[in-house]
Formats: C-alpha cells, structure tokens, sequence
C-alpha cells in the first residue's frame, strides 16, 4: 500500500456554540486514488473537506489531531505557507463554481492568475489555461474571454475543475461538485473527473450525499455519521456488503440502489444527534435496529478486512 499523500488523524473540530463537527475522524488518501465522502446533512462532510485544505470558516476551532500533508502538519503552518500549498498540493472545486471566480474578471485573465506558482509567461499561462479549458470541454477561445455570470451553470463547473487542475494538485478535493447541475450535466461532470483522473493522476476527495455518484467515480468510501467516519470500505464491499447499520440504512434510502420502484423511498427514522451534545455511547444508536445495552458505552472501531474499518459494537472483528 503506498503512503498517504493526505493524513487526517484523530481530528476534532468546533464550531461556535460548542457543535462537535468532527469528532477524532481518522482518514488517509492515497495517491492517485478517488476517495467518496458520502452521509446525510449536517455530519461533517464539507467541514472535514474544508480541514483538508486547511480553509476553516471563522470561529471554526482546532480540539484535537491534525492533517498531514505528505508528512507536514497543516495546522503548525502559517496562514502563508497554507496558502502557498493551497495553490501547489491541494485544490478545491465548490458545490456552487461561482465561488471559485471573481465576478468582474474575464476566466482568461482568471485562469492565468491561478497559475501565479507557474514557470512561464503570460502567453504561456494562457496558452496552458486554452488548453486545460479544451480538456474539460469548453471550446477555449470563447469561455476565456467571458465572464463568470456569462457561462451555464454546467460550464462554470467546467471551468472551475478546470481552474483546480492547473494548479497541477496531489489532491483535488471536491465538495458536492455535482449537486448544482441536472442529471446529464452531472454525469457528464463525473465522466469528466474519472477521465481527468486518470490522465492528470492527481487523488480525488469527492463528497456527496448520492451514492450513485460514489459508485460511478470513487475507488473507496468513507461513511460519516454525525462527525465520525463509521465505514471505510472499497465501494464494491460497502455496497455489496454493506457492515455498518448506518451504511446499510444510507444504502436502503439511495433510490438507485432500489430494485424495485415502489413509488416511495424508505426514509431513516429519527434524526442526527444534537452535536453540542453528543451521546457518550454509539450516536446511531438511538436510530439503529440492531442496537442493545453495549451501544451506550462508545464502540470500537472494528478492521474485519485489511482495507475495511467500523466503528460498531456489533460487527464481530
Ligand atoms: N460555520 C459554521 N458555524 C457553525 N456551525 C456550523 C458551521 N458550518 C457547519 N456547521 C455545523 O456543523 C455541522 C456539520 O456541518 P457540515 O456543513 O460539515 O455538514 P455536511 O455533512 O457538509 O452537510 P450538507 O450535506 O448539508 O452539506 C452541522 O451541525 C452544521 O450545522
Ligand atoms: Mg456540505
């Protein structure tokens, strides 16, 4: 197994008001490969994906762990070097593209500036920005001369992933890049990640609460329940072989994972925890079917196969 290019481990995350948003998530993306984040509202994906590339919301606070970036803790830097790596290492692409670009800059003049760590000329950075916007499949000499707001919701995702990649990442960490866009913009978006995978070879944390898109792009999934990763699994063992009650519950709500259409989904009962008061014991246990007296107390997290991990008292190791 190769080395981890990004090491998130045992980190606690606040926000104000005391919400434990993560609470010790231990994680590792490898190179070149594409990690799924996937779980309901409000368990922590987006701010585990933020903590990656260490771009915390204000008031956010650091309890415990940290993240490693080949080696170097992400957190001990100064708010320069993080962004010097921001620009180099790591990337980001939004749920909403329009965040990536400044408004009042034609993408041409913006696509050049992102490159600021770039070898090159002008001319350069602009003929590599042409060529990028051909990869994603933008015709390049007319997305470079418009504006942001000019471009479709589906181009401007283009030409976000686009703007990411030519910061050349190790890691290019997406945050539910796709649930802006109609269906066939989104699958065309992840065909378009998968073959940008694996010709640039960069690693992909892509967070989503479809599962159809985990299954589609990503090589592996982490399962996060109210600010804990309760699976970790290759995505054909967590979906053939789903351990986790939580897992198999997210699976049995997923309307593509439904054989038969019965015109209704099954919903999970109950809700998320109170994050600013979590249970000391397993939080699903209050929604889980298969819960007894030993899930008050907090459950272990259990390796029933080299590459499999979960947090439960009932699977047997
Ligand atoms: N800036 C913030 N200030 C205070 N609380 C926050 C902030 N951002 C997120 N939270 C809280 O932290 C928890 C985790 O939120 P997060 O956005 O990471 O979840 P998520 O899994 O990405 O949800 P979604 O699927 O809705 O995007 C939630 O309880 C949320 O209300
Ligand atoms: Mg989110």
């Amino acid at each position: 197994m190769s080395e981890a290019v990004l090491n998130v481990e045992d980190l606690a995350l606040s926000y104000p008001g005391g919400v434990q948003a993560l609470r010790g998530v231990s994680l590792q993306v490898r190179p070149g490969e594409v990690l799924g984040i996937a779980g309901e509202s409000g368990c922590g994906k987006s701010t585990l994906a933020s903590a990656m590339i260490s771009l915390l919301s204000s008031g956010a606070e650091i309890t415990g762990g940290a993240v490693y970036l080949r080696g170097e803790n992400l957190m001990a830097l100064s708010e320069r070097d993080r962004r010097r790596l921001r620009g180099r290492e790591i990337a980001m692409v939004f749920q909403d593209p329009l965040t990536a670009f400044n408004p009042v800059l034609r993408i041409g003049e913006q696509l050049v500036d992102f490159q600021v760590n770039a070898e090159g000329s002008s001319r350069e950075k602009r003929r590599r920005a042409a060529a990028m916007l051909s990869k994603v499949g933008l015709e390049p000499d007319l997305a470079l001369s418009r504006f942001p707001h000019e471009l479709s919701g589906g181009m401007r995702q283009r030409a976000a992933i686009a703007a990411a990649l030519l910061m050349r990442p190790a890691v290019l960490i997406a945050d539910e890049p796709t649930t802006a866009l109609d269906v066939t913009m989104e699958a065309q978006i992840i065909h378009l990640l998968r073959e940008l995978q694996a010709e640039v070879g960069c690693a992909i944390v892509i967070v989503t609460h479809h599962l159809g898109v985990i299954a589609e792009l990503c090589d592996r999934v982490a399962v996060m329940y109210a600010g804990e990763v309760v699976e970790v699994a290759p995505v054909d063992d967590l979906y053939h072989d789903p351990l986790h009650p939580y897992t198999r519950a997210l699976l049995s709500c997923d309307p593509s994972a439904l054989v038969e259409h019965t015109g209704h989904l099954p919903t999970i009962g109950g809700r998320l925890p109170d994050l600013a008061d979590p249970p000391p014991g397993c939080a699903f246990a209050p929604r889980c079917p298969l819960a007894s007296e030993s899930c008050a107390t907090p459950p272990p997290r259990v390796r029933p196969a080299p590459a499999r991990e979960v947090l439960c008292h009932k699977v047997a190791p």
